[in-house]
């Protein structure tokens, strides 16, 4: 089975881009593909967190993974910080990799904008995903769209390091869904759509209940023509709910834009399209929350198969770049 890795911040809640652009791809993969998850807390700390809330934000986003369809009995979901080759690797691929390419990455220029404190695993950032990504010889990423440049960086990483010290690791693809990669903010459609804390109108939480939804959707901006159409530069509102609503139903866009000639209805069947998404996993999600210790469980073991197979590359990493062996 070909294999898949692809991660998540616990930083600010889960909300419908993670869901239609990363997350539901995930849970449809895990059957077909040998999935690794991990949630990456060691990248949530490039910004400063406050220790207890990281501890049980780390908690609630596995339950959320979990409410949301990954099934640990099927996929490999685990916490990035328990497996301490991802940092290890991380240093040598740092060795492996050019301080200009970092300079170039767009997320690390729009982080680093109007913040006090710019840190350096900030700019190293990328870099630790890489080593996610590397350290399970993983054929595939399933991202969102704003992780593109960062798995196009690993992959240059992988080559440059084979092209050094032999065909060590397996240089991955990116796969960016057609419908839901770049959903935007509802009030703002030129800007995605992020994990921001508090009731923001545009976004829509994962946990987020029906009437919220509806409201949110309803006062979604849209723009003065009556012309439905898919169209990001001249009709960023109406695009969003199209890709929304594509992505939520398994169509593209355009398919969606030519079963409608009027916002109202569009806006309805967007609502209810996410309502119904979002349903089952509010309920699955108070069930795992009653039972915190089975999640615990749950990570655990992930951890366990994950830091097998981390071990085996990071070994294969060490022979190849020199170091003695402890003996
Ligand atoms: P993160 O935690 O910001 O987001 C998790 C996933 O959600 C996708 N996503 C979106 N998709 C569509 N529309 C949006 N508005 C939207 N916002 C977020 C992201 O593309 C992502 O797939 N650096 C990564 C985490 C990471 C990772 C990895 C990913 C660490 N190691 C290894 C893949 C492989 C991040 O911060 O994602």
């Amino acid at each position: 089975m070909p294999r898949v890795l692809s991660g998540i911040q616990p930083s600010g809640d889960v909300h419908l881009g993670n869901l239609l652009g990363a997350l539901q791809n995930w849970v449809a993969d895990q059957h077909s593909h040998e999935s690794f998850h991990p949630i990456v807390d060691l990248h949530a700390v490039t910004a400063p967190q406050d220790p207890g809330e990281l501890r049980a934000a780390t908690l609630r986003l596995a339950q959320m993974l979990m409410a949301a369809g990954l099934d640990p009995e099927v996929c490999v979901l685990f916490v990035q910080s328990h497996v301490g080759e991802h940092t290890q690797l991380a240093w040598v691929l740092e060795c492996t990799t050019g301080f200009g390419e970092l300079r170039r990455m767009h997320q690390f220029k729009d982080k680093s904008a109007d913040v006090d404190f710019v840190s350096a695993g900030l700019f190293t950032y990328p870099v630790l995903q890489a080593a996610d990504i590397l350290l399970y010889d993983t054929d595939v990423v399933p991202v969102g769209d704003d992780q593109r440049q960062h798995v196009e960086l690993t992959r240059d990483i992988a080559q440059r390091f084979n092209a050094r010290y032999g065909e060590v690791l397996a240089v991955p693809a990116h796969r960016i869904p057609p419908a839901g990669a770049r959903v935007m903010d509802l009030q703002e459609p030129t800007r995605k759509m992020s994990k921001s804390a508090g009731e923001a109108p545009g976004t829509i939480g994962l946990l987020e209940g029906p009437e919220a939804v509806r409201r949110k959707i309803r006062r979604a901006v849209t723009d003065s023509e009556a012309e439905v159409r898919f169209d990001r530069d001249a009709k960023p509102g109406v695009s969003n709910l199209l890709e929304i609503l594509g992505a939520a139903t398994g169509r593209t866009p355009q398919e969606v834009a030519a079963a409608y000639d009027r916002y109202g209805p569009l806006k309805n069947d967007c609502a209810e399209a996410v309502v119904e998404l979002l349903a089952p996993i509010r309920r699955r999600f108070d069930e795992l929350c009653a039972d915190p210790a089975e999640t615990q469980r749950a990570l655990a073991a992930g951890a366990k198969t994950a830091g097998d197979v981390a071990a085996a590359t990071m070994a294969r990493v060490r022979e190849a770049m020199g170091f003695l062996p402890r003996g």
